[in-house]
């Protein structure tokens, strides 16, 4: 097992082994006593998994609620929240008590936000079980679900008491759902870390899963640690995620999250190889990975379509718009780019 530590405050850990959550109880009494215990799942994974998780921390003495939402992105909407939110006004659930999130990104982000805003905030542990779940969305405190107009726009910056990643729960995914974590996890290694790359370019996830999961964790924190609230360079964690989140839009989101991102990153590397600010040979690691892994690197939007979905994203300041950039393989820089000249930048990248 490997552990990162997240500074925020409060701090909270990251363990990341195999076969964790038939352990879950014995983790979570070291971060919070007997209590009631909700534990928030989505329909799939319930299946799979509850019944160890459950058993786990009954037989640490919590007494146990279960909330199952059905699975899939249409469940993180505010009608859900409200559900979840009643569910736990009518069991009297109080400040003491706790959230365990059992579930890919769409369950962590709903509990969390829930955990975020119900009594003013109260505990909640993270239990992922998706790839991307593992390697980002569970570490860093967002919490959101989302608007008819849009994804995350409503949420919390609530940091959870506790990760447990257990590697065991990746046997069962589906190749689609692995690939849209593996579309985060090249992220970040062109970020900030080639190994990541490494890894990936030989046998892939086969015996590395763990050490691949640590890595990103521990590229997340140092990342999260230097700006809780997302107020510069946390940036980096968007890379690809500015055309990426245009493209997901424009597919009204029947394409998922990972593989928007690897078309955007492939967009943006590109643009930066023609108009000579990195070496050709990133981009040419960037796609092979991609194709490795059942990623597409073709956007199928016109520049216009692009820049305009960019331009409406939430996370745009004035008359600029902040890109990620990669430097070389491994490292990512923040790149501002006017407004005027966004559409030709990305023209470059199809
Ligand atoms: N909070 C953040 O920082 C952050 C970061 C990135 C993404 N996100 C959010 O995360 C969500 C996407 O997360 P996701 O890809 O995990 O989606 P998801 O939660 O919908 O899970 C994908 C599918 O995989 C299934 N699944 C999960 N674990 C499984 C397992 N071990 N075995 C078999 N099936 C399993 C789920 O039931 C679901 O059908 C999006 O809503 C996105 O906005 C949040
Ligand atoms: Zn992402």
């Amino acid at each position: 097992m490997r552990t990162v530590e997240i500074r925020t405050a409060p701090a909270y850990n990251v363990h990341i082994g195999s076969g964790l959550l038939g352990q879950c109880g014995s983790f979570i009494a070291q971060v919070h006593g007997p209590c009631l215990a909700v534990l928030v799942t989505d329909s799939f994974v319930d299946m799979i998994y509850s019944s160890s998780v459950v058993h786990s921390l009954k037989e640490t003495g919590y007494r146990v609620e279960k909330f199952v939402i059905p699975a899939g992105e249409k469940s993180k909407s505010m009608e859900t929240y409200m559900k979840l939110l009643s569910f736990l006004a009518e069991l009297g659930v109080t400040r003491s008590d706790l959230i365990v999130a059992l579930g890919g990104g769409v369950v962590g982000d709903l509990a969390g936000f829930a955990a975020a805003t119900y009594l003013r905030g109260m505990d909640f542990i993270q239990l992922p079980t998706s790839f991307l779940a593992q390697v980002d969305s569970s570490v860093g405190g967002k919490t959101a679900v989302d608007l008819p107009q849009g994804k995350n726009l409503v949420g919390a910056f609530w940091q959870p008491r506790l990760v447990l990643c257990d590697v065991k729960c990746l046997a069962t995914l589906s190749m689609e759902t692995l690939a849209d974590g593996l579309g985060e996890t090249i992220k970040y290694g062109m970020i900030a870390d080639a190994e990541i790359l490494r890894i990936l370019q030989g046998d892939g996830l086969r015996d590395e899963a763990e050490s691949v999961i640590y890595r990103c964790v521990k590229i997340k924190a140092d990342v999260v640690e230097a700006d809780e609230r997302d107020n510069g360079p946390r940036q980096l964690l968007n890379f690809g995620h500015t055309a990426g989140h245009a493209i997901e839009k424009h597919s009204r989101f029947t394409l998922t999250h990972g593989r928007a991102v690897a078309i955007g990153m492939a967009v943006v590397t590109r643009a930066c190889v023609k108009r000579g600010m990195v070496d050709r040979s990133v981009l040419d690691v960037l796609e092979s990975l991609l194709k490795k892994n059942g990623l597409s690197d073709r956007c199928t939007l016109s520049a216009a379509e692009l820049a305009r979905g960019a331009l409406a994203d939430k996370k745009r300041r004035g008359e600029s718009i902040t890109l990620v950039v990669p430097a070389s393989l491994g490292k990512c820089v923040l790149f501002p780019v006017s407004t005027a000249d966004l559409e030709a930048f990305f023209q470059d990248g199809l």
